[in-house]
């Protein structure tokens, strides 16, 4: 991965993270290249943005980039849990308005699971909620969390979701909540939502409480098409539609704004398994085939798209997470080897 300039090749910021991040991203690039896909890498570290100041986030080395290349390509980043520094995952999404998180959740052929034909859109408001950040202890063994809900950010996010549906020929978008507790953030959210919906007549729009949703999903998750949650819903409801077609390997992802795109997988740093050869980078590399679309390259997307389809319709060379026995990079080479 080094960067490099040419007029013709779309430049792309890689970001590759940590834990299984370097691995998923260098097999992901490996195979984009292989592929055919026409771009000039510009290889970026994350580091933590401690400041609120919008003159010192814009002048994060990372964040300049994402802005200048307005495309990215990102392995999962470590965050520490109940101390040290705040997401950085959270302050690229605030800090570059990526407003829309985007997960297709589709299970790929020859993957064994109770449902056979999941076909879901997780559409998550990117920016606020209770990642907004604004906590603190208010006496020793009190501590207050705020949750932001705005119509402008929900308005936004239902537009996305309803816009996406019409294009994409989908029927059903289905608003996920927690307005019978929180009646005044989730009860705007829901506000906001209706009154998009009325926009949209050829498509149905329903409404489930978070936790009833949670029970639907697992019980029959091809009764929902969109499903359209603020933030913290989003990131646990993601996590629990991939499990329903085979786990977090396989599942991508993209955070949209109108400055930039930035792809990445739905899981995270997975350190049980980093530096072992045995990440499965599927996730990184259908991310990257979002990315090929966003950027007109759909020649390259299709090829990938289906080497992809064709492995795991045999059930060869897969990696460990999804019952095979292949290492990350035998996995990448039996894709490169049948990319036609
Ligand atoms: P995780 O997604 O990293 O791992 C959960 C489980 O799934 C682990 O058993 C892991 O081995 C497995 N797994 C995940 N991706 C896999 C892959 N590609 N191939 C095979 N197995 C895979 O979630 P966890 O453990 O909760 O988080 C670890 C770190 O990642 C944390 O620091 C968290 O903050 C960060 N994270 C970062 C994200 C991002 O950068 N967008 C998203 C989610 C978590």
């Amino acid at each position: 991965m080094t960067s490099s300039a040419s007029d013709s090749k779309a430049r792309v910021t890689i970001i590759p993270g940590d834990g299984i991040g370097p691995e998923v991203a260098a097999a992901t690039v490996h195979l984009l290249d292989a592929a055919g896909a026409s771009i000039d890498w510009v290889e970026m570290k994350a580091q933590p943005i401690t400041s609120r100041r919008r003159e010192d986030v814009e002048a994060d080395p990372l964040v300049q980039s994402l802005l200048e290349t307005r495309v990215g390509l990102k392995g999962p980043i470590t965050t520490p849990v109940a101390e040290g520094h705040s997401s950085i995952n959270v302050a690229l999404r605030k800090a570059l308005d990526l407003y829309a998180n985007f997960r297709p959740v589709k299970k790929l052929p020859g993957i064994q699971t109770p449902f056979p034909d999941v076909d879901l859109i997780v559409v998550r408001e990117n920016t606020e909620s209770l990642y907004a950040g604004l906590e603190h202890t208010v006496v020793p063994g009190v501590v207050e969390s705020l949750k932001i809900i705005t119509a402008v950010a929900s308005t936004r996010i239902a537009r996305f979701a309803f816009d996406y549906a019409r294009r994409f020929g989908r029927k059903l978008v289905t608003g996920v909540h927690k307005a019978n507790i929180m009646k005044l953030s989730d009860g705007l959210f829901l506000e906001c939502l209706r009154t998009v919906s009325k926009d949209y007549p050829g498509i149905t729009y329903r409404e489930v409480i978070v936790d009833n949703c949670c029970m639907q999903l697992v019980m029959r998750p091809q009764q929902f098409d969109v499903l359209l949650l603020e933030n913290l819903y989003g990131d646990i409801i993601s996590d629990l539609a991939a499990g329903l077609v085979g786990g977090l390997g396989l599942v991508p992802g993209a955070n949209l704004g109108e400055k930039c795109a930035l792809f990445e997988a739905v899981h995270g740093s997975a350190p049980d398994i980093a530096g072992r050869n045995q990440a499965n980078p599927t996730a990184l590399m259908l991310s990257a085939v979002l990315m090929l679309r966003h950027l007109g390259q759909p020649e390259p997307a299709n090829r990938i798209e289906r080497a992809l389809h064709y492995a795991y319709s045999e059930r060869r060379h897969l990696t460990r997470d999804v019952g095979g026995t292949a290492s990350t990079d035998e996995f990448t080479q039996a894709i490169i080897g049948s990319l036609s």
